[in-house]
């Protein structure tokens, strides 16, 4: 990662490029095949892994300069530099995708600014029983309860001592840290610490996961006091040399919101990165569950309101935005801000930058929309800054004034 200027590598308008993935892999995927939304993402990180492997010989590197050239758009006006790192653009992968860090290079070729890796735990865990992600295509919306499923923090380290360590990053790498489900919450800073430690040279910033809907009890350490034991250790391993952010909830009251926010200055934080999934079940078409592959012949109809899990995707857009806002405006533009929560196209990314976003994240809307959403998005915010006669996006945060078309 470097602060170098930017090239231009606009060659073909996304407009102009046929939608494969929306017009065919899409709809057989999901609809023809009816296949088991966690089994395809397990193909997607094997296919992305093995690239990422094998990067340095071809085939892997023809198939990743192809991807450069499909879905990559460089233009200086995206570019921003916040807490030391560079950000080619404004538009990361979400917490999730990648929980073990298989792919952690692979991202840029994908047309992402940032990627946000994990959520990692101290311990190995195996996560929920499955069936535990479905998709609500009607809501274009997810909801999952994947409860942390990843191989550990220091297995995430070894792998990315082969990867990160070794090459020049092309975008800033976060590495998301949640509590292991066989620590008591009372030890919760003592996990959160060891994680940290392992992985301390591998991420550009990190985030503490406080808002996960499907670790029980997680949620409890937004309170001020619990909240407080964890950054206290962090910041003092720290000692100022990563940005540390934390993943908060949509479904804070705004009280609640208002202590987090001074605890998180209290601490020195970098920033907040809003929001995770809902346990809201409000607005939604969907009120039973198509069954999974897996499930699949065997299974019942599963009632949405008795299901347990956060809800992604389109339903999520409005509150996370609401969030953003509330954050910029209680801390008057001070505390930065990684905006997430039901993307799919430039219009929303550019609200949540209006509202006091720096930079923003997607997870199901990219499922949705498919690889070339980011680079759609990112044409979509240069068209806005040329519009406004901005010179960069980072004029745009917070400036709820131009948010509406002109
Ligand atoms: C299947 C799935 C798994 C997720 N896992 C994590 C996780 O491990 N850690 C985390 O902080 N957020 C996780 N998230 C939440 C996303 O990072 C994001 O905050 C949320 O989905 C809202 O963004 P979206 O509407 O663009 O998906 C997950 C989301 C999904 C859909």
């Amino acid at each position: 990662m470097d602060g170098r200027t930017p090239v231009v590598t606009r060659k073909l308008n996304s407009g102009q490029v046929l939608d494969i993935y929306k017009v065919g892999i899409r709809p057989l995927l999901f609809t023809g095949l009816k296949t088991d939304p966690e089994w395809l993402h397990q193909q997607t990180i094997r296919v992305l892994g093995w690239l990422e492997r094998t990067g340095d010989r071809p085939p892997a590197k023809w198939v990743q300069a192809q991807l450069q050239q499909s879905f990559c758009l460089r233009d200086a006006r995206l570019s921003q530099k916040l807490w030391g790192a560079y950000f080619p653009n404004p538009v990361g992968l979400a917490a999730g995708f990648d929980k073990d860090g298989v792919a952690a290079l692979l991202w840029s070729s994908l047309g992402f600014g940032f990627a946000e890796l994990g959520t990692v735990t101290l311990h190995a865990q195996p996560g929920n029983p499955r069936p535990r992600l479905f998709r609500l295509p009607q809501d274009l919306a997810a909801l999952n309860r994947m409860g942390f499923n990843n191989s550990g923090a220091a297995a995430m380290a070894a792998r990315l001592t082969d990867t990160v360590k070794t090459a020049t990053r092309p975008i800033p790498i976060g590495i998301n840290l949640g509590k292991s489900k066989v620590t008591p919450l009372d030890e919760a800073a003592a996990d959160y610490l060891g994680s940290f430690r392992v992985l301390k040279d591998w991420g550009d910033y990190f985030v503490v996961n406080v808002s996960s809907p499907n670790t029980p009890g997680l949620r409890s350490l937004q309170d001020t006091a619990g909240l407080t034991l964890i950054l206290e250790a962090l910041q003092q391993e720290n000692q100022g040399q990563k940005p540390i952010f934390v993943k908060i909830a949509p479904d804070l009251e705004w009280e609640a919101l208002a202590d987090i926010l001074s605890v998180t200055i209290t601490h020195k934080l970098a920033g907040i990165i809003a929001t995770n999934t809902t346990i809201r079940r409000d607005g939604l078409k969907t009120q039973f569950l198509a069954p999974t592959g897996i499930a699949r012949g065997s299974a019942q109809l599963l009632d949405i309101h008795k299901e347990a899990g956060g809800i992604s995707g389109a339903p999520l857009r409005d509150r996370s935005t609401e969030v953003i806002r509330f954050i910029w405006k209680q801390t008057h533009g001070q505390l930065p801000i990684i905006g997430v929560g039901g993307i799919f196209t430039a219009e929303d990314a550019w609200e949540k930058i209006t509202a006091g976003a720096s930079l923003v994240q997607v997870y199901t809307g990219w499922i949705y929309e498919g690889p070339l959403m980011v680079r759609r998005i990112l044409e979509g915010l240069l068209q806005k800054l040329e519009e406004r006669g901005l010179a960069s996006i980072s004029e745009a945060v917070g400036r709820e004034e131009l948010a509406p078309s002109p």
